[in-house]
């Protein structure tokens, strides 16, 4: 299943150390102006290599557009972009068909597979399957625009250093695109530069939260039962490598608090009806209420670490110690950032167009 959504369609392909990896987009309105440097700009905030805070994997991910776009216009035909892989070591990986990796995908997939996966750099499983999100997504993006929707993906937690401050959303995008961490507060965002610095010197990784604010969108988008927004972002969130978490506004928390506190209460604003608080994250019964989606998302702490692990020899069925060299971020989060943003914009121009806003 490497294709995701109904009407705007993004197809991933490609494999970490493989020639590339890409996606192929179908449904992108014919006509809309789509710049290939925005696709680019996109790509290059995922890009690895670029921080301390980065996996060293150096790759320039240039962006090669191989149909559906002409003369800065969809042509109405599947848009194939790619990138190709070029920093390849697969050295390391051949062991793991039989000593798993803790924290991978290793284990399941040479059961399922029967050993027969592309096992190099983590195959189809890798991080770097999400350029082709980014591709599909910054392309979605260009769209959304044109309808003044507008997306902003950020870092509120890394490990246990959390912001909880309001930054306005222009002042937040530029501050998040211009540090490492792609945090809205500066001050935090050095703390979390420390934090994942401190990690990876200690031969560990950290985990952490990206924030998802999208503004625009009209009353009434979302298909429910099934396409409901809820539902199709969290799907394709938790498609993300290393999710293990979604929540639309009060998310869990709303389990501990009372209805009169949870309901956001209606009033009129410039001839506009809005809510005073929003615990729903801008979603009820699966469609948008007018006000900002909020939902967020959480990132386990990076599997390869430097440490020794246990693991064992799944055909011996003995015990063995096991050191994962390779090239890893220490924290994934800030490479997600941009993934989490783009891939949403794909969810919602897709629920837009199904239900005719487009
Ligand atoms: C942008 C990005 C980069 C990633 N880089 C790494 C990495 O360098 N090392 C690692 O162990 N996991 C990395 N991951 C996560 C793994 O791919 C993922 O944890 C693993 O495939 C198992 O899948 P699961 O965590 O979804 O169960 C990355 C994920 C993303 C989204």
């Amino acid at each position: 299943m490497n294709e995701f959504g109904v009407k705007y369609r993004i197809g991933i392909f490609g494999s970490s150390h493989g020639p590339c990896v890409g996606a192929k987009v179908e449904g992108c309105p014919a006509g809309a102006k789509i710049s290939e440097a925005v696709i680019q700009a996109e790509l290059d905030r995922r890009t690895p290599g670029r921080s301390p805070v980065s996996t060293p994997r150096k790759e320039s991910d240039k962006l090669e557009i191989i149909s559906g776009i002409h003369g800065g216009r969809a042509t109405g035909g599947p848009i194939v972009g790619l990138v190709k892989n070029r920093d390849v070591d697969s050295s390391a990986y051949e062991a793991f068909l039989r000593v798993p990796r803790p924290g991978h995908a290793d284990y399941p997939a040479s059961v399922k597979y029967g050993g027969k996966h592309d096992h190099r750099g983590g195959g189809q499983f890798s991080g770097r399957m999400t350029a082709g999100l980014v591709i599909g997504g910054a392309v979605a993006r260009q769209v959304l625009a044109t309808k003044h929707v507008v997306l902003l993906a950020q870092t509120v937690q890394i490990g246990n250093i959390v912001t909880t401050k309001e930054v306005p959303f222009q002042d937040a995008e530029k501050v998040v695109r211009a540090n490492s961490v792609g945090c809205a507060d500066r001050v935090t965002a050095e703390r979390m530069i420390e934090a994942i610095v401190k990690a990876h010197e200690e031969k560990d990784s950290l985990g952490g939260i990206v924030r998802c604010t999208i503004l625009g969108l009209p009353v009434g988008v979302g298909e429910p039962f099934f396409g409901s927004i809820e539902s199709v972002m969290s799907a394709m969130m938790f498609s993300i490598p290393g999710v293990k978490g979604v929540e639309f506004g009060s998310g869990f928390g709303a389990a501990s608090m009372k209805g009169s506190a949870h309901n956001d209460q209606y009033s009129v604003s410039k001839g506009k009806i809005v809510t005073k608080t929003n615990n729903a994250g801008g979603v009820l019964g699966g469609l948008s209420t007018g006000m900002p989606i909020e939902f967020r998302v959480a990132f386990k702490p990076t599997s390869s670490i430097a440490r020794k692990q246990r693991s064992v020899d799944i055909v011996d069925r003995k015990p063995v110690e096991l050191e994962v060299k390779g090239r890893h971020d220490p924290c994934i989060v800030p490479r997600a950032v941009p993934v989490v943003e783009n891939s949403a914009a794909a969810v919602i121009l897709d629920l837009m167009l199904q239900g005719g806003f487009l």
